[in-house]
């Protein structure tokens, strides 16, 4: 579906920034990751996007592609947590489009449970998809990424070629303060940060840039149906506490990752740019909800009205 402009970019960048380069991201489809991959290739590039559900990936390939004339756009059904489907991936990325620039890794999973209904393959399939898929990711793209480097480089100086060699993981605040009902997703999005610091260090003297991106509450995204009940009165308190009244909009993280693979960006790396409105230094532990800390943990209740809730069928 055709998204204006104004919904996935602000009016402060420079069309073909990212001309004849090439975007991999995991997760592509996803809400968030779409309309970076979407600001991306308006900007010029052409990109790769991978996922599970063959229909979902196809589909949200086209309606990348068709932000701007002559775009290409890859949809490619691959498994974060199978590090040979990456491999083939980020292979068939650079093949076909000719190189692989830059990365985000943004597959992840989610859901609320109390540790009391948290199973053993629960924890581990979200350390598996969020923690190992992108361990899996930057294994697999890092090798173009230093060729890309090597091309493009990044000497803090605009360079007549552009930028290249960059990759962002998304991750989350919920380990900064705790987040009850997260315990999975607390211990995946602490590894995933210490994966790009990890990255950061050892590919930063090939030229190579690594950071995260911890969006807060993005309003309209799959995140916020799978976290907060969609009650009128309990979304209203959670805006109240965040220092910037509101929750963000999704082009405010494709802004933040239009900052780091531009110009402006290349001498940021190894940080955790958190895009949260001040999110995570007020809000408490009921993230715009109907349960409410501490009874919740009293009564034995599962977590409902969200998307993936154990009971709901969304
Ligand atoms: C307790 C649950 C559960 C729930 C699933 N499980 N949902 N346990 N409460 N609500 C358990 C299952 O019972 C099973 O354990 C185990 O988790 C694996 O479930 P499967 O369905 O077999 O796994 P899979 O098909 O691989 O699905 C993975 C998934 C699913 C994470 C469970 O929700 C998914 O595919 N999500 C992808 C999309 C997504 O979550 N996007 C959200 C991104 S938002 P047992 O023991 O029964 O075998 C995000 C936050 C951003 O990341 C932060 C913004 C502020």
């Amino acid at each position: 579906m055709p998204v204006p402009r104004e919904m996935f970019l602000s009016n402060v960048w420079r069309d073909g920034i990212f001309k004849d380069k090439v975007l991999f991201c995991t997760g592509g489809a996803g809400t968030i990751c779409s309309m970076q991959v979407r600001a991306f290739v308006a900007l010029g590039g052409n990109a790769c996007i991978t996922g599970r559900n063959p229909e979902k990936t196809e589909k949200g390939a086209a309606d990348i592609a068709s932000v701007r004339a002559g775009a290409k756009v890859i949809g490619i059904v691959a498994d974060v947590r199978d590090m040979v489907a990456m491999e083939a991936a980020a292979e068939r990325c650079a093949t076909e489009l000719g190189s692989l620039d830059f990365a985000i890794a943004g597959a992840a999973g989610n859901f609320l449970a109390p540790m009391s209904q948290l199973s053993s393959n629960a924890f581990k399939t979200v350390m598996e998809i969020d923690t190992l898929g992108s361990f899996h990711t930057a294994k697999a793209v890092l090798p173009y990424l230093v060729q890309s480097v090597q091309k493009h480089k990044n000497s803090g100086k605009e360079e007549p070629t552009g930028t290249g060699g960059r990759i962002i993981f998304i991750s989350a605040s919920f380990h900064f303060r705790g987040q009850p009902l997260q315990a999975h997703v607390m211990a995946a999005k602490a590894a995933v940060d210490q994966i790009s610091s990890s990255v950061a260090m050892e590919y930063g003297p090939h030229g190579i840039t690594s950071n995260v991106i911890t969006p807060g509450p993005i309003s309209g995204t799959e995140g916020m149906e799978r976290l907060s009940t969609a009650d009128a009165r309990s979304v209203k308190e959670s805006k109240a506490k965040i220092p910037v009244g509101r929750w963000g909009e999704v082009k405010e993280i494709a802004d933040a990752t239009v900052f780091l693979f531009s110009d402006a960006g290349s001498y940021v790396n190894g940080v955790v740019l958190v895009v949260d409105g001040g999110a995570w230094r007020t809000t408490g532990a009921d993230m715009g909800s109907t349960w409410k800390y501490p009874d919740f943990f009293f009564s034995g209740a599962a977590v409902e009205g969200v998307k993936g809730g154990k009971k709901s069928k969304l």
